[in-house]
């Protein structure tokens, strides 16, 4: 790259404003380009009718009960957005040491998939696998003695996939990170006919800082005993991301995330240019949290930091972006 550029012309025969000059110029010149295709919108949902409830750390972010979810479905077909990701809040009351409510085909999460699949067409709905919204731990995996058990909570993951994928969600999202996790759910999915079933793997998941507003929105907070990083990865590494992500390859993903995502953008990059299959970044709720906090206090402006941030994504190499800004961005993508 350096030298490549080294030879390529000096001032003042190169200016590099001529080409900046005018808007249509700028749209010649332009290398990437955000657009509603590349959209997912994570949507909180919560039991009831007809009510919506704010997320204090998330303005602007409600949970919805199933009606309204469906509502929100719809909205977002209209608008273009390619898929929907669904994240429930348990009743506390269903949660258990064992997460037994995460493969009940009659959860929150089910009812909710059922009802907008036969309500929507023509948009896709993503799901996590993890049982951290119906474990009384807060954990993504089943705890014994202060320790999170790997391939017994591979077992629980996998009929869970089971009942999201029966209740009609498109993808599978685990979102884990326990090992093997994604050739387990594979084989399963597969073993039971669900061959079209597609996985999109949080492959690279950081144990991250950021992630507190959604353990609010799912009600986790409260519950979460101690941190993540016996399974999630540790910010410091890099290389490990691509082992992470080239594991779930080989197991059957068809996609893989990268999470959070501003402050990893070299971790999609490295990902892309490694691999070249299908990746996703995930602008998570603490980021979201953050842009949103700043331009209620008019320190930014909303429209601009937003369409910036997942512009800067899609110049990462991201081919889709996971944002509670979905809404948002596919309204002004539309307006441009
Ligand atoms: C849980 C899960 C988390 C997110 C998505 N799935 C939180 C966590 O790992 O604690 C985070 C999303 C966000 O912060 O917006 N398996």
């Amino acid at each position: 790259m350096a030298t490549r550029f080294s030879t390529l012309g000096r001032y003042p025969n190169t200016r590099m404003r001529r080409n900046r000059r005018e808007d249509w110029s700028r749209r010649l010149v332009a290398e990437t380009k955000l657009s509603v295709d590349d959209l997912i919108w994570p949507v909180f949902v919560q039991e009831g009718r007809n009510e919506r409830t704010p997320v204090v750390s998330m303005p602007g972010v409600d949970r919805l009960t199933v009606d309204l979810f469906v509502e929100a479905v719809k909205e977002a077909r209209d608008l273009g957005i390619p898929a929907v990701a669904i994240f429930p809040e348990t009743d506390p009351e269903a949660k258990t040491p064992d997460a037994r409510e995460a493969y009940n085909p009659d959860n929150l999460v089910c009812r909710a998939i059922r009802a907008a699949k036969t309500a929507v067409s023509g948009i896709g709905i993503v799901c996590d696998v993890a049982l951290d919204p119906f474990n009384s731990d807060g954990h993504d995996g089943i705890v014994r003695d202060g320790i999170i058990l790997n391939d017994e909570s591979v077992e629980a993951l996998i009929k869970q996939a089971i009942v999201q994928t029966e209740a009609g969600a498109d993808v599978q999202a685990p979102s884990d990170m326990m090992d093997g996790r994604i050739g387990a759910i594979r084989k399963a999915l597969d073993d039971k006919g669900y061959q079209h079933a597609q996985i999109m793997s949080y492959a690279a998941k950081y144990a991250s800082g950021f992630y507190n507003p959604f353990r609010d929105a799912i009600g986790s907070s409260g519950a979460l005993k101690g941190d993540k990083k016996t399974y999630q990865m540790d910010p410091a590494n890099s290389d490990e991301a691509l082992r992470e992500v080239g594991f779930d390859i080989e197991e059957g993903a068809d996609m893989v995330m990268v999470k959070p995502g501003l402050p990893y953008l070299d971790i999609v990059r490295r990902v892309k240019d490694a691999f070249g299959v299908p990746t996703y970044a995930y602008q998570v709720s603490g980021e979201y949290a953050m842009l949103r906090g700043a331009c209620d206090r008019g320190w930014l402006d909303w429209n601009k930091v937003l369409l910036e941030t997942l512009g800067s994504f899609k110049r990462a190499g991201c081919d889709g972006i996971l944002t509670y800004g979905a809404v948002d961005a596919a309204r002004l993508l539309k307006a441009k």
